[in-house]
């Protein structure tokens, strides 16, 4: 395995990767590795001949009063990882040459990102648009793999993918669940023993509303209910959204008709660390 971090240094080897007609596999990824990231190599591991997982922090993705200084970092344990699950590459570019000081250019994918994350995070989803077509154009990957946990950051980026004509199959790989439901994050880090048992209720919520939709609930307000009542019952959990979305533009839905590809997202609130996680519903 390789540590590349030179945007130069990698550009040529995917040069010379697509010139063999080697296929390009990236795993873009903030680092602080789980089994979920390791999930995403292996989605994609056998349909690449180089697979690079990137490492980055991404600046300009975080609001000013978001835990960007706190957001965790071990690169020893993460390159452990990368190698011990098969990646080729590990590209861990420096902040200051992905943004270096006249940087002015961003991408903004308009409509899907304005309800939801793009209500509370506003900005975030520019940041992520802008690393995300940077590393298209630095890896040249002809596959890359983004986790369905963050689903309204995957609608985004196949959107900005389809409409900037990027040539990359993107991939999106299930959502990894701890033993108890908890959605895998490198956040999950930040709670205390006492939020990590409240947690769990965020999962039973979900699966309220799903198992509501599958016998034939299909009023979104009371698959909401359901899963809202059991989200804030001990009082420690705060919800900032909880709604019923069509899953590719993340517009509230009428009925959940039978087929319809819909989803229940939430962000929450336990002590001080934030949380995202989502569920398909199936009428
Ligand atoms: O999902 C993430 O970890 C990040 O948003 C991403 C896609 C690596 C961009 O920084």
């Amino acid at each position: 395995m390789r540590i590349v971090s030179s945007i130069r240094d990698m550009q040529r080897i995917a040069d010379d990767a697509r010139g063999s007609g080697t296929r390009i596999g990236l795993v873009p990824t903030m680092g602080f590795l789980h089994p979920g990231h390791m999930s995403l190599l292996d989605a994609i591991r056998n349909d690449c001949g180089l697979l690079v997982l990137s490492i980055f922090v991404n600046p300009t993705q975080f609001g000013p009063t978001e835990d960007f200084d706190r957001y965790p970092r071990d690169l020893e344990r993460d390159l452990a990882m990368a190698r011990e699950h098969g990646a080729d590459i590990v590209f861990t570019p420096a902040a200051e040459d992905m943004y270096p000081p006249r940087h002015q250019t961003s991408v903004l994918v308009e409509g899907v990102s304005a309800p939801l994350e793009g209500e509370f995070r506003p900005g975030h989803f520019r940041g992520v648009a802008t690393i995300v077509a940077k590393f298209f154009n630095i890896v040249k990957p002809h596959i890359a793999v983004f986790g369905q946990k963050d689903a309204q950051q995957a609608a985004v980026l196949r959107r900005m993918t389809s409409d900037l004509n990027f040539d990359v199959d993107i991939v999106i790989a299930p959502i990894v669940r701890e033993p108890d439901g908890l959605a895998m994050s490198s956040r999950n880090t930040y709670l205390r023993p006492e939020d990590r048992t409240e947690a769990r209720a965020i999962y039973r919520g979900l699966m309220l509303a799903a198992s509501a939709v599958a016998a034939g609930q299909d009023a979104p307000a009371a698959v909401r209910a359901l899963a809202l009542e059991e989200i804030t019952r001990t009082g420690a959990i705060v919800v900032e959204y909880l709604r019923v979305v069509d899953a590719e533009t993340f517009e509230d839905v009428g009925d959940i008709l039978p087929g319809a590809r819909v989803l229940i997202a939430t962000a929450v609130r336990i002590g001080a660390t934030r949380l995202i996680d989502n569920m398909i519903l199936q009428g």
